[in-house]
């Protein structure tokens, strides 16, 4: 991710999120999803779930990617990956890349283990924890919706919407994403 080239999508996301209306415009558009993706969907905080609506309006046209759309950010779970990892993770991500990754791979040797939600549960509550939740909440997602029995097509596609696209669905979720 590239948060320079995506800023123009960021601070349009962010006029979205200060929308009053917003929650009731998710709950309109959670009409499309299960009764437990609904509340996977709902329980984001408003940014998520403004980007998260903006991604899914550019793919309205497939039923499947719009779904994705909507739950592909879920796993950014609001009781774990508070604004103090999300700030430091984007100020690492943009002066100190290298530092940065350096930290991840410290949080990932310190998670090693079975999925990604077991890999998180491994670490102590705080700011490392959190960075986990933001490198793995495509997984994160992907095993709460599994787990609720969501369609296999639908699972992939959130599981791997920040890996190496590997077919045309996967691709297009990954290039509207990163625009936003
Ligand atoms: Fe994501
Ligand atoms: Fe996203």
């Amino acid at each position: 991710m590239n948060t320079w080239r995506n800023l123009p999508g960021k601070i349009w996301v962010t006029t979205l999120s200060l929308d009053p209306r917003l929650r009731a415009r998710a709950h309109g558009d959670a009409a499309c999803l299960s009764p437990g993706e609904h509340d996977l969907f709902l329980a984001m905080g408003r940014y998520d779930l403004a980007h998260s609506m903006a991604v899914a309006a550019r793919l309205e046209d497939d039923p499947l990617l719009h779904r994705a759309g909507l739950l592909h950010d879920a796993g950014k779970l609001r009781s774990e990956l508070g604004i103090f990892t999300r700030w430091l993770y984007t100020g690492l991500e943009l002066i100190f890349p290298a530092l940065l990754r350096r930290i991840c791979a410290a949080v990932e040797d310190k998670a090693a283990g079975g999925g990604s939600m077991e890999g998180m549960q491994v670490l102590p509550r705080g700011w490392r924890r959190g960075l986990y939740v933001q490198l793995h909440h495509g997984e994160i997602a992907a095993e709460m919706l599994a787990r609720m029995g969501s369609e296999e097509e639908l699972v992939r596609l959130v599981g791997r919407h920040q890996m190496e696209p590997r077919d045309g669905l996967e691709r297009r979720l990954a290039e509207v994403d990163d625009a936003l």
